[in-house]
């Protein structure tokens, strides 16, 4: 089973998953491997990463394309190629339409860092401290039409400080998404995770 990775920057959550994958020898344990990274900046750090481990890394610029349409077109083009059974937001930051997103149901993620239903879309943690939220997090779901609007398969709590600003709170609940995205993913590869009716369906133990 592959799993193509969208991603628009730094690519920590993909390296994330990219280690446990080989930890837990995904290949053997669940037949699944990360075949792809795509990213809509080509100079997005997260491509170096992929290329150096032998993972193909394609650059598809959204400015070299018209519309959004032109450009999800030729995204799905390429993550087509891959047959994937997961395409694995991870920091991508270009908004998904409807169409794009219909073509995938039940396959395809994202890692949003706050505990949606609060706060979704950007600025996440400036919200947070600015609401006076006492714990904050990220949330790993099932993309949907609505932005950061779909089924929650998992989230990651994280206590916010008194001393907190906004980067420091970002790179605590970071810590915690490295943990949690490679789990989901996981557990959507070997079908413990599942959406149904527009909700997430999984067993107590996952
Ligand atoms: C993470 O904070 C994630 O929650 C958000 O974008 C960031 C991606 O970081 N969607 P990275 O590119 O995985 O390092």
């Amino acid at each position: 089973k592959k799993i193509v990775v969208l991603i628009s920057g730094r690519g920590s959550n993909f390296e994330a998953i990219l280690r446990v994958s080989r930890e837990e020898a995904w290949a053997e344990t669940c037949d699944a491997r990360i075949a792809a990274v795509i990213s809509n900046r080509p100079e997005a750090a997260g491509l170096e990463i992929a290329r150096n481990a032998g993972i193909d890394a394609v650059a598809l610029d959204h400015k070299a394309y018209p519309s959004r349409e032109a450009f999800e077109e030729a995204l799905a083009e390429v993550v087509d190629r891959y047959e994937p059974a997961a395409i694995v937001l991870a920091g991508f930051m270009r908004v998904l339409t409807e169409g794009f997103v219909s073509r995938y149901e039940g396959r395809i993620l994202n890692i949003h860092p706050a505990l949606l239903p609060l706060f979704p879309g950007l600025h996440t943690h400036e919200r947070a401290l600015e609401a006076g939220c006492r714990v904050h997090g990220s949330t790993v779901h099932f993309v949907s039409a609505v932005l950061d609007g779909g089924a929650i398969i998992g989230q990651a709590v994280v206590p916010v400080l008194p001393s907190d600003d906004a980067d420091r709170l970002a790179a605590r609940g970071l810590v915690l998404e490295h943990r949690l995205y490679p789990k989901c993913v996981r557990a959507l590869v070997e079908g413990r995770v599942r959406l149904e009716n527009g909700r997430t369906v999984m067993d107590d133990e996952t």
